[in-house]
């Protein structure tokens, strides 16, 4: 059987894959497998229907690869598939799990920075912080929502110097929810900071349990990072996704720590990774 992948569309050009990820098309088709397009922005104003317009019938199993989607968007799309004879290999249960960090971060317990979590909705009041951090060790913090951080905002939005101080916790919380505004995905969350050293972070690609590709994270993509990876392998199979990545930083006393896991889907390859070192390893459905 072939590999298949369904890549967004180019919304410009609708014949076209997205310039983003022309390469990653050009290694599937060139080599040995197939693609369809599929429409991104129709899918995030949750018309399926016309994302889908241009993926044929009955393409038997398939892996999307493309811009990030909502846990219920990417539900909406493989149910749509499967009424038409395609079956995304990632199950919608597993594409939250590894997506969003409630769905990943008891798996990773002790491999990565403890942190809790309040459901919440674009533009909610998130509550009574204080009670929601009490679990946590005191001192530093990192907030984010249930995917992205405002790392780029890191003093207003990101770090919090002190989480006993109610008033800055609560601050950069806010701020978080009003940035990310109506992405804002599933809610908040504060976590314990770690001092990591080094010149960035470690990607790395999971393919059944197995890491089929270290690489570098897309903000450091001339670093070759050689992460020790036999601590974080037993966690990613506990969390028995097909395809996923996972970010690891080199904490200071050496330890080699989880940042962040992502479904392998929608983890962004850095322009200096040749594709075909990971199209290599998506397995071909039998
Ligand atoms: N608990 C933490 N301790 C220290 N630094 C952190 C922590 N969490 C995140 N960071 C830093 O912030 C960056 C962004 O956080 P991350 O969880 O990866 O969010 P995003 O999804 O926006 O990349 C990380 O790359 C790391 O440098
Ligand atoms: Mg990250």
């Amino acid at each position: 059987m072939t590999l298949t992948v369904l890549f967004c569309v180019d919304p410009l050009r609708p014949r076209r894959v997205d310039p983003h990820f022309a390469r990653e098309a050009a290694a599937v088709r060139d080599h040995y497998g197939e693609i369809a397009l599929v429409d991104h922005d129709a899918l995030r104003r949750g018309d399926a229907e016309a994302a889908l317009r241009a993926v044929p019938r009955d393409l038997g199993p398939v892996w999307y690869r493309g811009w990030m989607l909502t846990a219920g968007e990417y539900a909406a799309m493989a149910g749509l598939l499967k009424k038409r004879g395609t079956v995304l290999l990632t199950h919608p249960d597993d594409y939250r799990r590894a997506h969003e960090l409630p769905g990943w971060h008891d798996t990773f317990a002790g491999l990565t920075p403890p942190s809790v979590w309040r459901p919440l909705s674009p533009g909610q009041d998130p509550g009574d912080l204080g009670e929601l951090v009490r679990p946590l060790r005191g001192g530093p913090g990192v907030v984010k929502d249930y995917v992205k951080s405002r790392k780029h905002e890191w003093d207003e939005a990101c770090f919090v110097p002190d989480m006993n101080d109610p008033a800055r916790l609560r601050g950069v919380v806010v701020k978080m929810i009003a940035l990310q505004d109506e992405f804002l995905a599933g809610g908040v969350v504060v976590r314990e900071y770690e001092r990591y050293v080094g010149d960035g972070e470690a990607r790395v690609w999971w393919v059944d349990g197995e890491p089929a590709l270290v690489g570098p994270h897309p903000d450091s993509p001339d670093v070759e990072p050689d992460p020790e990876l036999a601590a974080v392998a037993p966690a990613v199979r506990a969390l028995g996704c097909r395809f996923i990545t996972t970010d690891l930083a080199r904490r200071a006393d050496g330890e080699w720590r989880v940042v962040e896991v992502g479904d392998g889907q929608v983890s962004d390859l850095p322009s200096t990774v040749d594709p075909m070192d990971l199209y290599a390893h998506l397995p071909v459905p039998d």
